[in-house]
This record gives structure tokens, C-alpha cells and sequence, in this order.
């Protein structure tokens, strides 16, 4: 930082430190604590059991700090006026909301957008996020969710950015930037919450809110660095996890929150708790609410989201000598100090404008933007005899459960999306490819059969009257009479998400049913696929001639779908969590240690790390994701063999565009460190370049590595790299690179 950007900040904090002295000077020990209260008036934010009652006289009284969960100038500007006009300090409140992939226009689940690999519209998509969330009254969002995850069975793999730390740590900063924006106090900024503070994708089996137990090393090498970079991207909030780090309760985990997060990290923001998660400490085995509430505050939690431990318990607490008065004082600046950062008590009503709720939100240009980074965000797993892109001319048999629906477009967490407003494939197809193609449609099935599948999933298209039999009939009859089949399946919206694991994570079968009898009728097979993490294909991957994974799209999801299945955009997305064969894979992740008996691919081996049964190898490795086109990677050129200490190296590839369409290409850089003090993993990304060349044409992609792209966590914990052989890789995805090798000495 420069002296004058320096002087500038102290300058700041000097202000913003006077101004709340000066308040909490006046402030009560009900006030105080009354900030550190997070209330829901309920809705589709109802994430527990439990909502806050009589939130109008708590914010006359003062006992609230912020409200979630509610959204639109007319709530948010009454809620706003009591707090800055009736209750005795006039501290106006925060307003927080799930605005996770998008507020009004709804782009792709965040485990789609990260298949971008494109942090420019990654970026984008948060900062129209904040605009349309702020023209709505709200000015914080509780994203980014960075969990790493290496489990599919996770339903909140949707919401992350996969399994690799250093692209995770990526989008989070793509993605604080975009929400905060220039600087807070501006209209359209919202504060990011960082969340869920820590490991949440490391829950035991997959299952959700289940045990997390890892080693140090583990959680400093792939868990912790997302929430670091959001860290150092300036995000003004966290959120604690539901889980246990190092045995400890996230939320009263005071090395997490206080010594990790502020001491070692520097973060300068407040921390909320999850939703009731205060309370839940109990059932964790911490003690009656006065007791976890007490543990939660002096661990360095700020806020308590919805179980008003906090604002039922603090006081006495204090009485009795269980917390002191420092404690809640630093707490409630923290709160404090985040309003005054978005600029609340200056002008409370910044976010509080009806004109912009009316011109900001849904806007031409967003819509527009939501196809782009849609067909982004796609993933191409199969081409077979390249199936795809299809003629505009000619019958296609339009089949499927999602194929004419838009209920299910949008995916999960859309608490202000209206499904109403999305695009269906049926429709998109009709957009791009007009009246030049015959459309033949067949719903084919239901999402599924099974009823306890169906309820808890929360589906709201009613089963169909007719049999099972009677719809895959109608479907094969108009499977016979086109060109290509179009089978648009997969998972509904709230098959994933919070609550929503799986322990079966395929097609659901009423679906695989279905396309069985499609594949039997000879015809050419596009499966069109919606999911919310990595699914078990091998069955699809073995008799469809295409597949292209849409995720969860959006709210431009069919006009997406279509612009690529007709080749007006080529797919370039990558995934970014692997796809096992099997459930029992799990979890199956590229960055996996090598063991002392590795298994190396070259049939049964008694004794060495596989499986009687099956393969170790993923169905689709992470980074993987097909084209239109091909490319042609050339050997890893390096401009030395040997280089001692800051030197930087310098590798290189010549790719060259092979095929007949122009495409975009993610070439990753991985790297692995053979010997060293600690097992390492077989390769880490360290680095991506998108590129896009017209066919033909030929590029080099050059990497600059220095020894920060070396460094680990040793067993001491210590952040460095040790001297000795590296092994370059780069390619096309984690599986699939060229390599050279280079010694690097201290
Ligand atoms: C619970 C979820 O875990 C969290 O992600 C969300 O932000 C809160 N509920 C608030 O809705």
C-alpha cells in the first residue's frame, strides 16, 4: 500500500473508531447486546426449525441488529424507518439475504459458474447480484459459500466451487470483489459473508451437518485457503459453520475464530453465527444456552443468527462473571463498525430506492448476461462422432421431465428468483433454431418415482396419472420418428443444496428407465443433464452419443442450452469436482496422496491400493470438459533444467486448434513435488489459462512459476517449499497433461 493510501486508511479507521466510541459511549449493556441479535421474519429463509417473533418491538427497543430473509424496499424501508426513527439510538439495521447465484436473475449454481474457469464473469455475476440485491433494499449477502468438497454426496457441492483449493480460492476472491465492489458505502454494494467458516464440506459420509474431523495438514493445504483469500480480498463478514473443527463446535471454536481467522489472518470483520447454530451447540454436548452462549461470544463470534441466545442469556452471563463487559463491547463493534463500513449511518436508506427496484432488477442486460455465463458454465462430457452441435433443420424428439419445465430451472437457493420468469429447454430451442426444426415432445417420465425421493425433494410437479410404462411408450414413438433425441434429465432443483444429500447420486430411475428405452431405439441420444454435484454416469457415458452438463442453468436456462446444442457458442467448461463410477469411490478427488502401494493402472494387483471390483479411476477427472473443436497440446517446453532459489521458471506449451470450430481452451498448469519432508499429493493446479482460437490457429501459453507455487504446509505447519526434482504438467485436464521435469535448488 502506499504512504498516502496508507495515511488515508488510519485517517478512516481514526474516523470510524471516534464515531463508535462516541455512540457506544451512550449505548446500554441491552443495546450493546441487542446489536449482536439476527432476527428472520421467516419465508423461504427458514432454515431451521425456529423463526424470531415480534421483530417490530424488538427493533423499537433496540434489541435487534439486523433482519435476513426479507427482501423489497417496502419491508426493508418500515423495518429501517422504526429502527432509525423509533428506537432511542436511531442505529439503523443491516439487512442480510441468501443471494447465492444471483438475487433477481438467477445465473448458474455456483458449482457451474466455477466450471467456467472464468473469474472476469464470475466476478460479474456477483456485482449484478448486488446491484439487483441492493435495488431490493439488502446490503449483505451470505456468499460466498467457499467450501471446498470432495464428497457428492454433499447436496451443498452446488454451492461451492468444487474440490481444488487454489481455484476455490479464485472465485472467492472474483467473487468478494464483485459483491463489496469499489468500496461499501455505494448504493449498489453489498457486504460479503464468507461462509461456512470452517470445512463444512468435510462432513463425515457426505451427509449433511454430519461430524468433520481432519488433520491439520489436510485442512491448511485444501480446506483453509478459500476462506484465507476472501479473507485478503477485503470480505467484511464470515459466517461459522454447523460442524466441529479439531473436535471443537465451529462456533465456539475460539483457535478458529480468534487465533486463525484475526490473529494469524488479520481479518477485520464480524463473525454471524449459522442459522440457530448458537443453540445447536447443545446437542454438540457444550452445555444449556447460557453456557454455549457465553462459549460462542468469548471463541469471538459477534453475531447470533436467529436463537437470540445471545439476546436471552449475555446479561446474565456478565452478572455472573461468565463473560465480561470487554467481550460484548468488542462484539458489538464489530457489528457497529460493519455498518458504518457500508456506510448505514450516514444514509440508513442508501439501498431503500422504489425507482431502482423497478428499473434494476431483471434488466434486459442482466437476462443477457445469465445466458452467457449459462452456456459458460456447461461442461460437455461425452461427443461421441460429434452428435453435437445439432443441424437447425430436420426432428428432434424432445423428451424428458426437465425438458418443458420451469420450476426446476434454477436451481438451488433462489430465494427471490421466480421460476415463472425462466426460459424452459422446449422454449429455448424454439428461440434459437425458429420453425427450421420439428419439435416432437414426450415428458417421458417423472423426476421420480419414488415417493420419499419426491417429497423430500421438495417437487411440486405432480406425478403424472398415467404408468411409468405409458409415458416411456409415448416417448419411444417419438423417438422413432426423428433425427436425434434430446433427453433433458437429471436432478430437480432441491435434489442438492442445504439438506439434500444423496447416498445414491445417479439419474433417479424413473429417468434412467427412460432413457434406456431411448438408447434401445437406435437413435442418436443427447442427454441434456441437470445436477447439483457429480453424478454416478457410467451407464450414460457407455450408450449416449452426447452429453452436455448443464447444472442448474439459471434463469436464461433454455436459451443457454440451445445456443450450444446448436453450436452458436461452443462449450469450453470444465468440471470442478471429479465424477466417481461409483458411490464407493467417494471421495475421489484429483489431489490425492500417492499411498505407499499406489495402484498404477495396469490391471488387478493384490496388494496394492485399489478396489476387487472396480477401477480407481474417476468417470470424469476434474478439469475435464470437452469441445466442439480439438486441441493439440505440444511436449512442456522449459526454459531451464535447473534453477536456484527466486529465479523464476518459465514453461510453455503450443496449443494448437486442430478441429473445424472456433473454441475457448482451459490450459491448467499442475505441479507435483515428488520427494519432500511430507507426503504430498500427486499434483496440484497451480495456475489456468482460457484461451480461444479460430481452428487452425496456434497459441503458446506461457506460465511464470516462482517458488511460491512450491511452497506447502510441512508437519510443523510451516508454509514453505523444500528444494529437490518438480515435476511441470500441463494439459487439457487433471489427468491428461504433458510433462517435464526440473531441479530446483535452494
Ligand atoms: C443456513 C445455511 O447453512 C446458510 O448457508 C444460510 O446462509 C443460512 N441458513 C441463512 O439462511
Amino acid at each position: 500500500m502506499s504512504y498516502s493510501a496508507l495515511a488515508q486508511t488510519n485517517s478512516n479507521k481514526a474516523k470510524m473508531d471516534a464515531f463508535i466510541n462516541n455512540l457506544m459511549g451512550k449505548m446500554t449493556l441491552d443495546e450493546k447486546i441487542g446489536q449482536l441479535n439476527l432476527v428472520t421474519a421467516g419465508g423461504q429463509s427458514k432454515t431451521g426449525s425456529v423463526v424470531n417473533e415480534g421483530v417490530e418491538g424488538k427493533i423499537k427497543s433496540g434489541a435487534i441488529g439486523g433482519i435476513f430473509g426479507v427482501w423489497g424496499t417496502n419491508y426493508i424501508g418500515k423495518a429501517q424507518d422504526i429502527a432509525v426513527k423509533n428506537s432511542r439510538l436511531h442505529i439503523p439495521l443491516i439487512f442480510g439475504l441468501d443471494v447465492i447465484h444471483g438475487h433477481r436473475t438467477i445465473f448458474p449454481i455456483p458449482l457451474g459458474m466455477s466450471a467456467s474457469w472464468d473469474m472476469g464473469l464470475i466476478e460479474k455475476s456477483a456485482r449484478i447480484a448486488a446491484e439487483e440485491a441492493t435495488a431490493e433494499g439488502i446490503n449483505w449477502v451470505f456468499s460466498p459459500m467457499v467450501d471446498i468438497a470432495r464428497d457428492a454426496r454433499w447436496g451443498r457441492i452446488s454451492e461451492g466451487s468444487g474440490e481444488d483449493p487454489w481455484l476455490g480460492s479464485q472465485v472467492a476472491k472474483a467473487m468478494v470483489r464483485g459483491y463489496q465492489g469499489s468500496n461499501m458505502k455505494n448504493a449498489d454494494a453489498v457486504m460479503a459473508c464468507v461462509k461456512h467458516f470452517a470445512l463444512y464440506g468435510g462432513a463425515e459420509a457426505g451427509r449433511e451437518y454430519n461430524t468433520v474431523d481432519m488433520s491439520l495438514i489436510k485442512m491448511y493445504q485444501d480446506y483453509l485457503p478459500p476462506y484465507k483469500a476472501a479473507v485478503d480480498a477485503g470480505a467484511g463478514s464470515f459466517m461459522s459453520s454447523f460442524n466441529t473443527v479439531n473436535g471443537v463446535p465451529s462456533t465456539a471454536n475460539q483457535w478458529l475464530l480468534t487465533d486463525l481467522l484475526r490473529k494469524q489472518w488479520g481479518f477485520k470483520g464480524f463473525v454471524v453465527s449459522d442459522y440457530t447454530a448458537v443453540n445447536e451447540l447443545s446437542s454438540h454436548g457444550l452445555g444449556d444456552l447460557q453456557q454455549v452462549s457465553a462459549l460462542a461470544l468469548k471463541a469471538g463470534l459477534d453475531m447470533d443468527m436467529v436463537g437470540e441466545g445471545f439476546l436471552t442469556t449475555l446479561k446474565k452471563s456478565l452478572n455472573e462473571g461468565k463473560v465480561t463487559q470487554a467481550e460484548i463491547d468488542l462484539a458489538c463493534r464489530r457489528v457497529l463498525e460493519a455498518k458504518y463500513k457500508l456506510g448505514l449511518f450516514d444514509n440508513p436508506d442508501k439501498s431503500i430506492n422504489a425507482d431502482r427496484e423497478k428499473r434494476d432488477v431483471l434488466t434486459g442486460d442482466n437476462r443477457k448476461f445469465a445466458r452467457q455465463i449459462a452456456e459458460h458454465s456447461f461442461v460437455l462430457l461425452k461427443n461421441k462422432e460429434q452428435t453435437l452441435p445439432l443441424k437447425k433443420s430436420g426432428t428432434i424428439a424432445l423428451v424428458g421431465p426437465l425438458a418443458d419445465n420451469h420450476s426446476e430451472m434454477l436451481g438451488t437457493w433462489v430465494i427471490a428468483g421466480e421460476p415463472g420468469k425462466s426460459v424452459s429447454v422446449m422454449e429455448g430451442i424454439k428461440n434459437v433454431a425458429g420453425n427450421s426444426v420439428n419439435i416432437l415432445y414426450a415428458k417421458g417420465s417423472n423426476i421420480t418415482d419414488d415417493p420419499l425421493l419426491y417429497k423430500r425433494s421438495q417437487l411440486t410437479q405432480p406425478i403424472d396419472k398415467r404408468s411409468p410404462q405409458d409415458m416411456i411408450d409415448e416417448a419411444v414413438e417419438i423417438a422413432k420418428k426423428a433425427d436425434v433425441v434430446v433427453a433433458v434429465v437429471g436432478e430437480s432443483a432441491n435434489m442438492s443444496g442445504e439438506s439434500s444429500s444423496r447416498s445414491d447420486i445417479s439419474i433417479p430411475e424413473s429417468q434412467r428407465e427412460l432413457l434406456k428405452a431411448l438408447a434401445k431405439t437406435g437413435k442418436p441420444l443427447v442427454i441434456v443433464l441437470f445436477n447439483g454435484r457429480p453424478l454416478t454416469l457410467t451407464w450414460e457415458d457407455a450408450h449416449a452419443s452426447a452429453i452436455l452438463d448443464a447444472w442448474a442453468p439459471g434463469t436464461e436456462a433454455g436459451n443457454a442450452i440451445a445456443d450450444v446444442l446448436f453450436g452458436d457458442y461452443n462449450p469450453a467448461g470444465k468440471i470442478t469436482a471429479t465424477f466417481p463410477r461409483s458411490v464407493g469411490q467417494i471421495p475421489i478427488y484429483y489431489n490425492h496422496k500417492n499411498t505407499g502401494r499406489p495402484f498404477d493402472g495396469k490391471g488387478p494387483a493384490k496388494f496394492k491400493s485399489d478396489y476387487l471390483d472396480i477401477s480407481n479411476d474417476p468417470l470424469y477427472p476434474f478439469g475435464y470438459g470437452l469441445s466442439y473443436t480439438t486441441f493439440n497440446y505440444s511436449e512442456v517446453k522449459l526454459n531451464k533444467a535447473s534453477l536456484k532459489g527466486n529465479e523464476t521458471l518459465r514453461a510453455s506449451v503450443i496449443i494448437t486448434n486442430t478441429g473445424k470450430h472456433a473454441g475457448e481452451e482451459v490450459v491448467q498448469l499442475y505441479i507435483s513435488d515428488p520427494v519432500a519432508s511430507i507426503s504430498r499429493s500427486v499434483k496440484e493446479l497451480k495456475n489456468y489459462q482460457k484461451i480461444n482460437l479460430k481452428p487452425g490457429e496456434k497459441r503458446e501459453v506461457v506460465f511464470n512459476i516462482t517458488t511460491n507455487d512450491l511452497k506447502f504446509y510441512n508437519n510443523q505447519l510451516k508454509y514453505d517449499w523444500e528444494p529437490g526434482q518438480f515435476i511441470i504438467q500441463i494439459g487439457t485436464n487433471s489427468s491428461d497433461t504433458h510433462m517435464a521435469s526440473v531441479q530446483w535448488g535452494k
